[in-house]
């Protein structure tokens, strides 16, 4: 980032104010508007944050026009392909791709950290058995801090490093629980001779009666989820978890304020509404009168696992899923899968659809997830927090860049006040 020559004019009534503009490594300049309320006594107005950038940042870069996604420079397709999610945890927390004795030093130190506090089994107890594990994993995460208080400190950069590899070691071991604990079946824990995405299936599916051998095809096809999910630059929950640790909350709650963000159905719940919502329209033939639905005003449906704030031509994430979708489902032997017929041919209809071309609308990253993770074994409730244990690298990375930014302030948004104008109370007699 570096200082443009170039200088943004504003001019309002009698003010003109010369606002200084930032030049990025890849994207738009960016107006430093700052001093603007101090010199200028004027808001801005942007409630989704359409056109605003919250801070600087070196760890994720996307284009919306291009279809591009970066990973500290390097492109999501390379990284899917060559990398793998330990690899691409070590990139985005540390800004370079390791080699390799400091890939399989920082491989073991995660492994080292995959088994949470024993107490903390005692904590899931108090869930009803159908909770959903996102419900668990708010509360559980949050919790952590309790059990860990020894990385807490988040001016302690050791305290802040243990509390990292914590938490992308543990949260697998912590979805997984959830799992266990809405299905029944008892806890199991983790094993050190597996790798990430191995663990975590085996964590889920392996059960105490016989062994268990992890099927390669699934693994890998985890592994690339995970490495799809890990960042995604200042979407609405890794923008939460900025907000919650500007205020220097401890950094495990702030993960659990963007798991919860996570949840909703506008953001990383959309993998669970997108599965359910291909499983409703059930046939080929159900799909023209969805595409109505979506594209009437007066009904509220929505395509799920359509539409992106920033992609407005396709999101490449969701080029690979598909491929993935197809490889896995074929090794499978899973033929004439009728969710994933529904689904290609939507995507084919809609993006022939004059609405959806105009609105800019196609398949995000949640739109085929969930029928890779369903052919795996998971029921959608799992599918988010699969989102969640892939994101907490990112939430993580962009965590410990805001706290070791010395330019961070609290976050503090000011607001267009349109409510009653000042009054004096009215005693209830004479209301
Ligand atoms: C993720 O930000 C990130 O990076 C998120 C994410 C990440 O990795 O962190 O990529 C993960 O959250 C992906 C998105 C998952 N959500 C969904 O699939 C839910 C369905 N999608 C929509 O809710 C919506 O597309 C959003 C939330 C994703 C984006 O919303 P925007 O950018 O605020 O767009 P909008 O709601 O202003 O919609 C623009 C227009 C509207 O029509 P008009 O009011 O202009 O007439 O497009 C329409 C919308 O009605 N529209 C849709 C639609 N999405 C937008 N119409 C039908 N179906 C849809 N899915």
């Amino acid at each position: 980032m570096s200082e443009s020559n170039k200088a943004a004019n504003l001019k309002f009534g009698e003010t003109s104010l010369d606002l200084p503009m930032l030049s990025p490594t890849a994207g738009p300049d960016v107006i430093d508007i700052r001093k603007l309320y101090a010199e200028g006594r004027v808001f801005t107005f942007d409630p989704g944050f359409t056109s605003t950038a919250s801070c600087k940042s070196k760890i994720t870069f996307i284009d919306g026009i291009k279809g591009e996604l970066l990973y500290r420079g390097y492109p999501i397709e390379q990284l899917a392909a060559k990398s793998h999610y330990l690899e691409v945890c070590y990139l985005l927390l540390y800004g370079e791709l390791p080699s390799a004795q400091e890939l399989e030093d920082f491989e073991t130190r995660v492994t080292n950290h995959t088994m949470v506090h024993e107490q903390m089994t005692y904590f899931f107890r108090g869930f009803r058995r159908d909770a959903h594990p996102m419900a668990i994993m708010v509360g559980v995460v949050g919790a952590m801090s309790a059990f860990y208080p020894d990385s807490t400190d988040i001016n302690d950069p050791m305290q802040r490093e243990i509390a990292s590899i914590r938490m992308v070691a543990k949260m697998p071991t912590i979805a997984a629980m959830a799992y266990k604990y809405s299905i029944g079946q008892p806890f199991v824990y983790p094993s050190n001779d597996l790798d990430y995405a191995a663990n975590f299936l085996q964590m889920c599916f392996s059960v105490p009666a016989e062994d268990y051998e992890v099927n390669p095809i699934l693994s890998r096809a985890m592994d690339r989820i995970f490495t799809l999910h890990a960042d995604h630059e200042q979407n609405a929950s890794t923008s939460t978890v900025r907000l919650a640790g500007s205020s220097g909350a401890n950094p495990f709650a702030c993960i659990a304020s963007g798991v919860a963000c996570l949840w909703g159905p506008a953001h990383g719940g959309a993998n669970q509404a997108a599965l359910e919502m291909l499983k409703e329209i059930g046939s080929v033939e159900r799909i023209p009168e969805y595409i109505a639905r979506a594209k009437d005003k007066s009904d509220p449906f929505r395509l799920m696992g359509f539409g992106h704030r920033v992609y407005k031509n396709f999101d490449p994430r969701a080029t690979v899923m598909k491929q993935s979708a197809d490889e896995v489902l074929d090794l499978l032997g899973i033929e004439d899968n009728e969710t994933l017929k529904v689904a290609k041919e939507l995507e084919r209809i809609a993006l022939e659809d004059e609405y959806f071309q105009q609105k800019k609308l196609f398949p995000n990253v949640d739109f085929y997830s969930g029928i890779i993770l369903e052919a795996m074994g998971f029921p959608t409730s799992m599918f988010t927090p699969i989102f969640a244990v892939s994101r907490t690298v990112g939430w993580i990375a962009q965590w410990k860049e805001m706290i070791a930014d010395p330019e961070q302030k609290i976050g503090r948004p000011r607001q267009l006040y349109i409510g009653a104008a000042k009054r004096d109370y009215i005693d209830v007699e004479n209301r």
